[in-house]
């Protein structure tokens, strides 16, 4: 009795341990053989697709998506996402950005501090 109780336990140690610790591991190489770089934080990608995605992305017209295309931004390297997201991030300040020919939401002042914290945010570290 004693030792089916003791076989128990260990049983259920083991399955704790081992959703504690393989959930992750799965978690993380599905991240790395995606991609190593940081995805779009969501705040961000809300804004993008609301006043931006429109024209830059596949569906947009040829002369946006050259610029930066949504639909491929897992694909820029960091040295090329640094340098859009700061381009993104003052299009949309100085307001040249979405075009005043857009019909939908312009960023608002908050979208627009959060894009440069984004922007910030992917510049190489010093
Ligand atoms: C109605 C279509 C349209 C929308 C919406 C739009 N763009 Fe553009 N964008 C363009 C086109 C066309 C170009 C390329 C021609 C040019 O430079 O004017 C462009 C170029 C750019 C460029 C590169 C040139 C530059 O000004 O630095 C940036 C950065 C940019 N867009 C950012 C944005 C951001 C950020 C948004 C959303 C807040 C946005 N765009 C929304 C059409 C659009």
């Amino acid at each position: 009795m004693k030792k089916i109780l003791l076989i128990s336990v260990a049983i259920l140690a083991f399955s704790i341990i081992a959703s504690v610790t393989l959930a992750p591991s799965v978690a993380h190489s599905q991240k790395t053989a995606k991609s190593l770089l940081p995805v779009i934080p969501e705040n961000v990608m809300k804004t993008l697709k609301a006043s931006c995605a429109a024209c830059h992305s596949n569906n947009g017209g040829g002369m946006a998506s050259g610029s930066w295309n949504l639909d491929a931004w897992s694909t820029y390297s960091a040295t090329k996402q640094a340098k859009k997201a700061n381009a993104i991030y003052k299009a949309a300040k100085n307001g040249s950005m979405p075009p005043s020919s857009f019909s939908g939401p312009k960023p608002d002042a908050n979208q627009i501090k959060d894009l440069g914290d984004w922007a910030t945010s992917l510049q190489p570290k010093k």
